[in-house]
């Protein structure tokens, strides 16, 4: 082959190639999330691919320091019927907890989404509901003392424009349940950190102040409120990096712990026929790294950690939830780190 051929050949293949591993990171996963990190770096954990996956679970093991059950403590799975509890999971990522060094988070009490049939078709008057109400908190709470460090009390008690969403509970508990959920929580266990958790609360500012405003007000009245979960189910565009800030700063001003409490970061929030590409990638990447030094900026009290929504794209719940393709967390389909992981563990 003449040299001009040979160089042609060569620069067709290294296209060729450059095109086929055009989504790759040159990101190996050698370190440590969580030891790269002042505060913990968390996960959350889908139950069946946690405990059937080794995959799953060496990442699991050797990059956070801190859980979340997916589901395994919602209402439904916990508590499927009004005398009979589901410990057996909840229990078993308990120990793992336990054993591994890792904290665990509850999540959650309180929530108007994954309620069992029972509570949702219960006939009974307003202290029949009450009963209930206080009982599923705190046999709930009383149960994992001394296992789960902090709980989500309540979960996404507030409609977009700020105002206080109709759930089942409050038609049927009036509209100071929320006080209560806290108050029985911190009755069972007094040393728990109990949180509030919502989503949007970056992007929405007047659901942000009212759900502030409303939490103040609780504390003022003495409540125990030790935190604020900030979902941040957030995407490569929006929001802005001004508004992250404002909202840790926001809460951190009013002495909230702050957790980052369920983050991915979709690439496809308008569902296009989109090809996974490094441009995408890499705007993930920034993005996952603009989070961790907007978070870094908050005095260090504050910082109660970062939890990720997930361990892989394989098990994310954006694409089966929103019904499209994405790529929303750290490591990718094989469980490979993504540039995002990369990128991340550089800014903790
Ligand atoms: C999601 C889980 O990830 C899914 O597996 C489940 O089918 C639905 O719930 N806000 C929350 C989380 O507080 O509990 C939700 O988790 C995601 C949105």
């Amino acid at each position: 082959m003449s040299i001009q051929y040979k160089s042609i050949s060569i620069a067709l293949l290294t296209i060729l190639f450059s095109c086929s591993k055009s989504t790759e990171s040159n990101c190996n996963d050698d370190g440590s999330l969580y030891n790269s990190s002042s505060y913990p770096i968390g996960v959350a954990l889908n139950y069946d691919e946690f405990k059937y996956n080794s995959k799953n679970a060496n990442i699991t093991q050797k990059q956070f320091n801190s859980i979340t059950a997916e589901n395994t403590f919602k209402a439904d799975l916990l508590h499927p019927d009004i005398d009979t509890y589901n410990w057996l999971e909840a229990d078993e990522l308990a120990t793992y907890c336990k054993l591994n060094d890792k904290r665990l988070h509850g999540h959650t009490l309180i929530w108007h989404q994954q309620l069992p049939d029972w509570i949702l078709n219960f006939q009974g008057n307003k202290a029949e509901w009450e009963n209930i109400f206080k009982l599923h908190i705190q046999t709930i709470v009383g149960h994992f003392k001394g296992q789960v460090e902090s709980w989500d009390v309540v979960n996404e008690a507030f409609n977009e424009d700020g105002t206080l969403r109709n759930s089942i509970w409050r038609q049927k508990l009036g509209n100071d349940y929320i006080q209560r959920a806290f108050e029985y929580a911190h009755e069972a266990d007094p040393d728990a950190l109990l949180f509030y958790n919502d989503y949007n609360l970056e992007s929405n500012p007047t659901k942000r102040n009212n759900v502030l405003s409303y939490l103040n007000n609780l504390k003022f009245n003495d409540v125990t409120i030790d935190g604020i979960g900030i979902q941040m189910h957030i995407n490569i565009d929006s929001p802005e990096s001004s508004q992250i800030a404002k909202t840790f700063e926001d809460f951190s001003k009013y002495d909230y712990l702050i957790h980052v409490s369920e983050l991915d970061i979709a690439i496809n929030p308008s569902n296009k026929d989109i090809e996974l590409n490094k441009q995408l990638l890499d705007r993930q990447a920034l993005k996952y790294a603009e989070v961790a030094e907007l978070y870094n900026q908050i005095p260090s009290d504050f910082q109660y950690g970062i939890t990720i929504w997930g361990v892989s794209d394989k098990d994310s719940w954006i694409p089966i939830q929103f019904k499209r393709k994405d790529y929303p967390l750290l490591f990718d389909d094989d469980y490979e780190p993504k540039t995002c992981y990369c990128k991340l563990k550089d800014a903790l």
